[in-house]
């Protein structure tokens, strides 16, 4: 039986079409998907959209339009951005797909069975943007400490899980699961949050019914975060799909590890569901340094992404400007410098002057002395910790050396058919490990090299002025 491997992406909201932040994720789930399909694992990768609450339902209207019909629009557009960057996902979960509102009324029904629900008056504060309940102490000037907006006074009659009761068993996963949340630093925060105490969580609303109807009371809507993080459990209810649970890895943003880290186990633990192995929060890209918002312009949609360099020169600088797990800035001439110095330089090169070299040449098989200078253990490792930035510097090292044995053999003057043969290995390794970062070229120099008569085919990275 071939291992399993399943990837999630957090669901989008379908409020307005897909940036940059969106796209970053989806990139980087794309990649881990690919990557361990080509070492032999039997993959599922996830993404999809987060369509109920109260922020969709407000927008909707602001439009309009009926909140579904509205939501039904923007989906064709995430789909339509992902394909545009290449991302091969093997499952959209819409939260109003009917067999994840089943599955939600299911779970919520046997969460309230076992005694951890009951019903209460909320009163507190909610931000619609985030869809999140905060303290006073949260709030900054009186304000969401994420949108810097007018945050919304709720009394209401509501359900409430009690997730006071998994302190406990939180810190103790979090202590015994050293791994659970990366990077290291983000597992730091949640245990001393988790630490100052845990309130019961408002799991319901009724004062608009965009949203799954609470199966005990229908007079209530569940809470959008609990409606949503069970699509990652929701989208392996299905027929072949159950294996993948539990999932190997969320793939989330810093600012939504919050839910991840402590709603979401804290729920599987209640009805006894295995939990995920793994949350990664990745940091935030802000573009010339300032922050990415809609409010101030500042937002990079997919086609102006694409437009600068294409897609794998997008997907790579994405991946090697910054540390997965750090924040990272996004500009326009920082994307170009590395696609002309290193994919087009460097990489680029290689390509073309090697298979030129073979196409007047030839080339002869022997021992591959050079590519023992490749250490790919190394590079598996890497990976493994989501080292992604150095992966790509370990494989662009590599690729350093190849253009120096070119260099110095000289196989213009020698004619050395098994100099050409050892680069002509060493591209195509180069490629396979390429391959999950920029699909489209990796199969190009793939293709190009497989044959046995190669030629001196097209650019592979035009350079950009
Ligand atoms: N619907 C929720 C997720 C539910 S998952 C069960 C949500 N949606 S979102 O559309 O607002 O954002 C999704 C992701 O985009 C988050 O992981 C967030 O971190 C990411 N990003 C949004 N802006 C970003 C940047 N500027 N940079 C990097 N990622 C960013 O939250």
């Amino acid at each position: 039986m071939k291992e399993k491997f399943y990837v999630t992406t957090p669901i989008y909201y379908p409020n307005d079409v897909p940036h940059i932040g969106h796209a970053y994720t989806t990139i980087v789930a794309d990649v881990l998907a690919r990557w361990n399909k080509l070492r032999g694992k039997e993959v599922f990768f996830l993404t999809g959209t987060d369509e109920h609450g109260k922020k969709i339902e407000t927008v909707a209207k602001s439009k309009e339009k009926k909140p579904k019909q509205f939501v039904d629009e923007l989906v064709p557009k995430f789909k339509e951005a992902w394909s545009k960057l290449n991302l091969e996902y093997d499952s959209f979960i819409r939260t109003t797909d009917k067999n994840h509102e089943k599955i939600v009324r299911e779970v919520l029904q046997k969460v309230y069975d076992k005694g951890d629900i009951y019903k209460s008056v909320y009163e507190g504060n909610y931000c619609t943007g985030c869809e999140a309940y905060y303290t006073e102490k949260d709030l900054v000037d009186g304000k969401c400490p994420i949108h810097k907006t007018k945050i919304e006074k709720l009394k209401e009659e509501s359900y409430f899980f009690k997730l006071s009761k998994y302190q406990k068993d939180l810190l103790k996963l979090y202590k015994d699961n050293s791994e659970f949340i990366s990077p290291k630093k983000r597992n730091k925060e949640i245990i001393n949050r988790v630490k100052e105490g845990l309130k019961d969580l408002s799991i319901s609303r009724t004062s608009f019914d965009w949203g799954i109807k609470i199966p005990f009371d229908e007079e209530h809507i569940v809470y959008v975060w609990f409606d949503a993080l069970l699509n990652y459990y929701s989208a392996t209810r299905e027929k072949g799909k159950e294996k993948f649970w539990p999932a190997d890895v969320h793939i989330i943003g810093k600012d939504i590890l919050w839910f991840h880290a402590v709603y979401w186990p804290a729920m599987l633990l209640s009805v006894g569901i295995e939990l995920p192995k793994k949350i990664f929060a990745h940091g935030w890209w802000t573009f010339n340094n300032e922050k990415i918002s809609k409010s101030r312009g500042k937002v990079i949609n997919i086609d102006e992404l694409i437009s600068i360099a294409g897609v794998d020169s997008a997907r790579y600088f994405l991946l090697r400007a910054t540390p997965f797990g750090d924040d990272g800035d996004f500009s326009e001439q920082a994307l170009i410098d590395r696609h002309n110095n290193e994919l087009a330089d460097k990489l680029g090169n290689l390509v073309s002057r090697v298979s030129a070299l073979i196409e007047k040449y030839g080339t002869e098989k022997c021992e591959n002395k050079l590519i023992k200078k490749l250490n790919e253990k190394k590079i598996e490792k890497l990976f493994e910790n989501y080292e992604f930035d150095k992966v790509l510097n370990e494989i662009f090292a590599f690729i350093d050396v190849c253009n120096e044995y070119v260099q110095n053999k000289k196989p213009w003057e020698t004619k050395d058919k098994k100099v050409l043969s050892e680069l002509k290995e060493s591209i195509l390794k180069i490629a396979y490990l390429l391959e999950p970062f920029i699909p489209l070229s990796a199969e190009k120099i793939k293709k190009q090299f497989s044959v046995t008569k190669i030629n001196k085919g097209k650019i592979l990275f035009e350079k950009i002025k």
